[in-house]
């Protein structure tokens, strides 16, 4: 079986599913395959903290409804270092622009139904997905369904949302796109906690023993980080000792942190990695399938939206005129944003971890944190990356 579409999407997860929408406003076809099952992407725990930026976007092309009305507002973030406190603001004054505390897997639920409810083309379970003909101008994608019925989709463009394990950027030819990458010595085990969050705003802290966070999901959840190992086995950290580091790395005088029945626990590896141009030929990449941000910065599924909006434009202005200029652009303009978020996490990441044992390394971290302590000027710049503000 073959079908028509004007662009071949693959992967169902922000980057994905925003490019579907925006283009369908726009007046351009496309068909989303998704190797998992829609239970599984609905419930996959990622992200939660989203850029006024990102909001923006979504809410201009009315998929912000719901996170407009269950999202939490976030306007300042804390930073701990040894026992010191530093609050961030960034929504507030004049110019104050908030962040928003929203789950991604509900945001990707909430662009799943909209999506369908609009009579949008999706395919879950799909497996062995290939691409042929990309360079020429009618690739096209094969999979398999339902237990092994095989399928093609004939299209213009292909999409590349498949994230980081991906296989779209395996069809590129050798030498068509470099890999500049940095390896980062630490992973984050991330838990949910069925308890009402210990502050108001997300705190990063920097302890003897390695970084913790406080994230925020909603009244009745809490998302908690702790720096460990690369790979570190999960059955290392029973849950007491996953409360007993937590309590720890955050203390603060005064403070108190609440505790809960631990119901998820991850490890993820931290990567810096950049795909250089996130085009060829007929495919173009999007989000984790052509950059790794580490998660210190909140700054990777706000960059996969906002690749999206940007080939949307690009696709929808080459669909109606055929001028291929913005198309021909569409990695350079991904690509500043792409490397300022890299700067910028990469920097946080030293900021608030513990990178080094050697004492001349960890005087400077301290040097970098008294520049905040000591300058509003400093804080501003902060604010400015973490919360997208240009
Ligand atoms: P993905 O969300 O990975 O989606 C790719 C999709 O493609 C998946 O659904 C996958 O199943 C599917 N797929 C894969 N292979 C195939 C195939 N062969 N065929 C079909 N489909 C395929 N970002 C933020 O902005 N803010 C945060 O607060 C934040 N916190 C994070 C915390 C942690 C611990 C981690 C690990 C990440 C965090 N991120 C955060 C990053 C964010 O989750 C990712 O950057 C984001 O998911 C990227 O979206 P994407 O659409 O590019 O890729
Ligand atoms: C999260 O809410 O999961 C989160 C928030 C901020 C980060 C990373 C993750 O930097």
């Amino acid at each position: 079986m073959r079908a028509r579409t004007q662009v071949g999407i693959v992967g169902a997860g922000p980057a994905g599913l925003v490019l579907a929408h925006l283009l369908r406003q726009a007046g351009v076809s496309s068909v989303v395959l998704e190797s998992r099952s829609r239970e599984y992407v609905e419930s996959r725990v990622r992200a939660g903290l989203i850029e006024n930026r990102t909001v923006e976007l979504l809410d201009r092309h009315g998929l912000a409804d719901r996170l407009r009305e269950r999202g939490m507002p976030h306007l300042g973030t804390e930073l701990r270092s040894f026992g010191r406190r530093l609050r961030i603001p960034y929504g507030e004054g004049a110019d104050g622009r908030a962040m928003v505390v929203y789950p991604q897997q509900d945001l990707v639920a909430d662009l799943i139904r909209l999506w369908l409810d609009g009579g949008g083309e999706l395919h879950f379970e799909v497996e062995d997905v290939s691409l042929a003909g990309l360079d020429g101008g009618r690739p096209v994608i094969s999979y398999r369904y339902g237990g092994g019925v095989s399928r093609e989709v004939e299209c213009d463009l292909v999409a590349g949302c498949d994230g980081s394990h991906g296989v779209c950027r395996g069809h590129v030819p050798e030498g068509a796109m470099t890999e500049l990458s940095q390896d980062i010595p630490i992973a984050w085990l991330g838990v949910l906690a069925r308890i009402g969050p210990s502050t108001d705003e997300i705190i990063y802290s920097l302890h003897e023993h390695g970084f913790a966070g406080h994230m925020l999901r909603t009244s009745e959840v809490s998302r908690f980080y702790l720096q460990v190992r690369p790979g570190e086995p999960l059955e290392e950290w029973p849950d007491d000792r996953i409360w007993a580091e937590l309590q720890a790395r955050l203390q603060s005088p005064g403070w108190t942190l609440a505790e809960g029945p631990i119901f998820q626990k991850n490890v993820a590896d931290m990567r810096s990695v950049v795909v250089e141009p996130m085009r060829w030929r007929s495919l173009f990449l999007l989000g984790d399938a052509a950059h790794i941000v580490p998660p210190t910065g909140a700054k990777g599924m706000n960059l996969a939206i906002g690749d999206a909006g940007v080939l949307a434009a690009a696709i929808a202005e080459w669909c109606a005129g055929g001028d291929a200029r913005q198309l021909d652009e569409y990695s350079d303009a991904c690509l500043t944003r792409v490397w300022r978020a890299q700067e910028f996490s990469l920097w946080m990441t030293a900021l608030v971890h513990r990178m080094s044992d050697d004492p001349h390394q960890r005087r400077l971290q301290r040097a970098r944190f008294d520049s905040l302590m000591a300058s509003p000027a400093a804080r501003r710049t902060f604010a400015e990356s973490y919360a997208g503000l240009n």
